[in-house]
């Protein structure tokens, strides 16, 4: 079991908790990272190897769970969901384990799931279209410089919402697939010559799901969507620049074709056996698709899994089950999405703890972009730095532990020449103030990072309002 200690402060006893928030979960010496601390977010930075999965990460893995947490667990390394059936075993959840992967039995079919979980007097079109939207986004990160304009993001969204909401119109939310999705969109009308085809439209998916969506008997609303859905699908898609058209399709059929092969097929788009409201039961569910082995299926399917996850989380009742939840990324710059920081603005109220680890703020950057980054890190708020060599990620720590005034002494003497020419010297003594930071960048670089030559220790610095007023502790980690 990780022991924590607290090197700089004395212990003493800690005040009985005043509410629920303000349960103790991990005693640093006399400070608690209370439940609170967890849900407003815990992010962990450190070099590769600074001791951040078996240092902190593992001694807050087993704080929640031994408080009967529920949450996710995403997969970056394949020796990752072997570590949590550790955890589990360790502190007697092993039972509320569930791992979800090709080589377990569970199934998750996200699309009915998603579909569900939109309240029933709303059409579940723009909640449908905004998941799959962020795993395009996702699955283009990096890889096209249309993924900088926002014109391409909203063109491929738009394209998703359409083909979706001529599934649901068509089928039903029972009938919608994402095979179905991909079908209408590769079939949908090129140019006028098509669509004056009667050849060409027999054979046109979409066409023959405008066919039946046009059949059914839909209520005001859909019945206003059919008529936009079609609009856009006959005079708008044919009309867009053949070189638009192609970006758009292929940013969006690049996004989902992971997702419609083989066992991931299998795995999301037949039944459902686990669904993140699980969690909040108090099970773990361990993505075990390690992006290292399952790579951009192994992301995307568990990047469904973290926005569905928030959704149900958001959408709970805790004043009926206020258990915590928690989603647990390790290697995060895998699976971070621009929804996360709208979602930990509001994290506490649905106490969902998010815990990121990541080796340096870079790591964020390139994946999310500087806006989305800094918007990101700002709402989480308790943050655990280890050792680091990234400057930048140093100076952010630095800068975040706040600045104290010192006062610095310096003494002189200066020589020179009176009017015969003999030499004189005076002696000089100053005290100023200067504003300095109270834990310096490079104090970042030689905390220890654990194995045998550190003793198994592991020091980190925790920065966020203590409840005794302090910014920011000097702790030590012990592995195990
Ligand atoms: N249980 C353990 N006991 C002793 N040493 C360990 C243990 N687990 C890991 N180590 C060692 O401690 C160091 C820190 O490992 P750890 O995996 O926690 O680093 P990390 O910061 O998560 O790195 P990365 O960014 O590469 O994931 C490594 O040298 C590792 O070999
Ligand atoms: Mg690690």
């Amino acid at each position: 079991m990780t022991r924590v200690f607290q090197q700089w402060f004395a212990p003493r006893q800690t005040s009985p908790a005043q509410d629920e928030l303000d349960h103790p979960l991990l005693f640093f010496g006399d400070e608690a990272l209370t439940l609170r601390a967890c849900c407003e977010g815990v992010f962990i930075t450190g070099s590769s190897g600074s001791g951040k999965t078996s240092g902190s990460g593992a001694a807050i893995a087993r704080a929640y769970l031994r408080n009967g947490f529920g949450g996710i667990v995403t997969c970056c390394k394949p020796d990752e969901a072997e570590i949590w059936r550790r955890y589990a075993r360790e502190t007697g959840r092993e039972r509320d384990l569930i791992f979800f992967g090709p080589r377990h039995p569970h199934r998750f079919n996200y699309l009915n799931f998603a579909a569900q979980l939109t309240p029933t007097d709303i059409r579940p079109t723009e909640n449908l279209t905004q998941l799959l939207g962020t795993v395009t986004d996702v699955a283009n990160r990096g890889q096209s410089s249309n993924s900088q304009d926002p014109y391409w993001a909203k063109a491929s969204q738009q394209l998703l919402r359409n083909a979706i909401d001529l599934v649901l119109l068509a089928r039903g939310t029972g009938g919608l697939t994402l095979e179905e999705i991909y079908q209408t969109i590769i079939t949908a009308p090129n140019d006028d010559e098509q669509l004056r085809s009667r050849d060409w439209q027999r054979s046109s998916r979409c066409m023959q799901l405008l066919n039946e969506a046009r059949r059914q008997r839909h209520g005001t609303t859909a019945a206003h969507d059919l008529v936009i859905t079609e609009n856009y699908w006959l005079k708008e898609f044919p009309n867009l620049s053949p070189r638009t058209r192609g970006c758009v399709i292929s940013m969006v059929t690049t996004g989902i074709d992971p997702l419609l092969r083989g066992n991931i097929h299998e795995l999301t788009n037949t039944t459902t056996t686990v669904t993140p409201l699980q969690t909040h039961q108090g099970k773990i569910i361990v993505l075990d698709l390690p992006a290292k082995s399952y790579h951009s299926a192994g992301i995307l399917v568990q990047l469904i899994w973290k926005l569905l996850w928030q959704q149900a989380t958001e959408g709970r009742n805790i004043q009926a089950n206020s258990r915590p939840t928690f989603c647990f990324c390790d290697e995060a710059q895998t699976f971070v999405s621009r929804h996360d920081s709208t979602f930990l603005m509001t994290a506490r109220s649905s106490r969902a703890c998010v815990v990121y680890l990541t080796q340096n703020l870079p790591n964020f950057r390139s994946a999310l972009g500087k806006a989305e980054t800094d918007a990101l890190i700002g709402n989480l708020v308790t943050r655990i730095h280890h050792q680091n060599v990234c400057t930048e990620t140093n100076v952010w720590a630095s800068e975040s532990i706040s600045k104290c005034w010192r006062l610095r002494a310096s003494s002189g003497t200066s020589h020179s020449d009176d009017s015969e020419g003999r030499e004189r010297k005076s002696h000089n003594a100053n005290l100023s103030d200067s504003h300095e930071y109270q834990v310096p960048p490079e104090r970042f670089l030689d905390l220890r990072r654990g194995g045998p030559r550190s003793n198994q220790c592991v020091d980190a610095f925790i920065t966020r309002p203590w409840p005794s007023g302090r910014g920011f502790l000097r702790v030590t980690f012990k592995q195990s």
